[in-house]
Parts: structure tokens; sequence; C-alpha cells
């Protein structure tokens, strides 16, 4: 089954804008390019986490997934293939250009594709963050979460929970945002699904959490000096209770730099909330219309 979300891929015009801003803003580490001249993000001791490929738009070019173990490769294809949906098989020169053992990969009903991936490659000891900060919460956790839109919400649910095996967390429904939260480990959701209008599919933001708030509360004070755009302003989410704010890379797509989220328990029981945060998360004066992520119209 699905472990954690494993990596995240982007192509992008602004690539060589990222070093810099990743490094310094961010806290993550630099590693070697990609055989394409990607920039490679660490932010644990996973050779890479984020790559950002060169390109002429701002696109998604994959989400990575680790599954829990080799067999759960061989279930996932097999339930995708019952939906009629394609699975190929990554060859070498795939897997080593993400550094993993072993990779299949599918494009969803929306047109994201997806890697499922086994046997992630570790250096340990060997991170060293861009900034001081303490550190980037991973592990059996993964990389973070991701936040992707669509119009059909109750298909992709569907989908991604029977098909795939994500559990639902919650749901927050308000008057401007209808949003449904999935686990697959403790991390409160690895993958949040929110509707978007007819016709319209997107990416708004990934997530990382740090250890200390001081870390995130240095990376706010950080974007304000270098002008990094903050697209929602501190504040505590309702459901997984993250203190966080939201910035927009240099890529379109929004990184919400968080602390303190609830973690999944056996017990945990799934609600509905009638609002996203308890305090905060408003936008910045400064940057009143902020980036809706990398979007992309079907069809
Ligand atoms: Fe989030």
């Amino acid at each position: 089954m699905l472990h954690s979300l494993a990596y995240l891929g982007i192509s992008s015009p602004a690539v060589d804008e990222w070093p810099t801003f990743a490094t310094e803003v961010l806290g993550c580490m630099l590693a070697e390019p990609g055989p394409d001249g990607a920039v490679r993000l660490r932010v644990d001791d996973a050779l890479w986490r984020i790559q950002i490929h060169p390109g002429e738009v701002d696109a998604v070019d994959y989400f990575g997934w680790a599954v829990t173990d080799e067999a759960s490769l061989d279930e996932l294809q097999g339930r995708l293939e019952a939906e009629g949906v394609e699975v190929h098989e990554g060859d070498a020169e795939l897997a080593a250009a993400r550094a993993v053992n072993r990779i299949r990969w599918f494009v969803d009903p929306w047109g994201y594709r997806h890697e499922l991936i086994w046997g992630q490659i570790i250096r340990p000891s060997s991170f060293r963050p861009g900034r001081a900060i303490s550190r980037f919460i991973t592990g059996q956790q993964g990389l973070g979460h991701v936040v992707v839109g669509m119009p059909d919400l109750e298909r992709a649910h569907d989908f991604f929970t029977r098909v795939l095996g994500f559990e639902l967390s919650d749901k927050i429904i308000t008057d401007k945002l209808e949003a449904h939260f999935y686990h697959v480990n403790g991390r409160h959701h690895s993958l949040a699904l929110g509707r978007l209008p007819e016709g319209v599919v997107g990416f708004n933001h990934l997530m990382l959490q740090l250890e200390a708030i001081d870390d995130v509360g240095r990376g706010y004070d950080l974007c304000l000096e270098r002008g990094v755009p903050i697209s929602k302003v501190l504040g505590r989410h309702a459901n997984d209770r993250m203190v966080s704010f939201y910035l927009t890379t240099p890529s379109a797509f929004n990184i919400e730099y968080g602390y303190g989220g609830v973690e999944i328990d056996e017990d945990w029981t799934p609600k509905t909330f009638d609002k996203s945060s308890i305090w905060g998360h408003t936008v910045h004066e400064d940057n009143p219309k902020p980036s809706p992520g990398i979007v992309r119209r079907l069809g």
C-alpha cells in the first residue's frame, strides 16, 4: 500500500531562481543537478525530494508516492488496471533519474502523472540545511502534503480512496472552499483535494513541516526581507492545527511552511469543519491576489 509522499517534480522557466530561494529561504540543501539540468533539492537524507526541471511553462511533472513493500506495486497496478488506468513499468534509466530502486507510473483521470516507487535511495547523516533550521519533519511521514483541485471532487474522492487507498482525515466546507484531506501514515494529510470550477484543475501547494516554530517564524521574516510573495499570512488550521504561512515559489505554486500538525492515531474519527483556520491565514496586504498555484484547463 501507499507509504508516503516521496517526492515532487515540477518543470519551470524559473529553474535558475531555485538554488538561492530554496536554500536561503526554505532551508533546503542543494543536491547534484539531474541529468537534464534539473535543480534537485533535499530536505533530509533522501538523495532528493523536490526536483525543478527546466521547462517553457510552469507545470507539475509528477507526484512520487512511496509504497510500503514491493508487492504493493503489483497490488496497486492491478487495482488501477481494473479501473482502466494504464500502468507503465519504469526502466532502469527512470529509476536512476529518480534515485529509487523500483518505479511504475500512471496518469490519473485529471492528467496528473503519479509515480509509485519503492526503495528511495537514502544517504544517512548527509543532510545539511541551507540555513539555520532545526529540521524538516519527514521520515515515516514522507516529504509533506500536496493539495490538488478538480471540479469533480466526488469522482476524485472515489479514485484516491477506493483505488489508491488514501483514507479520509476530515473535510473543510466553507462558503469559499470545499476540501477533503487524506492520510496514508501518521501525517494528518499527505494529499488534499479541493473543488475547482468546471474545466479547471490545479496544484495549489506543497506543505513542508519544520520541527520548531522559530524555523517558520524566521522563514516568514526572510520572505518579508526578500520580497518573496506571501500568499497567506501566519495562521493555524482548524483541522490539522498546523501553524503555518504560505509563500509563492518562483514557479507559481505555493509552499505552506508549517509547524506542529496533529498526527493521526488509531482512534481517529473524520470530522467536518466550517472554517479552514482558527486564526490568521488571510491574504497579505502587499499581495491581495495570491497565486492559485499551477492551474491547467482540462481538455
Ligand atoms: Fe496545506
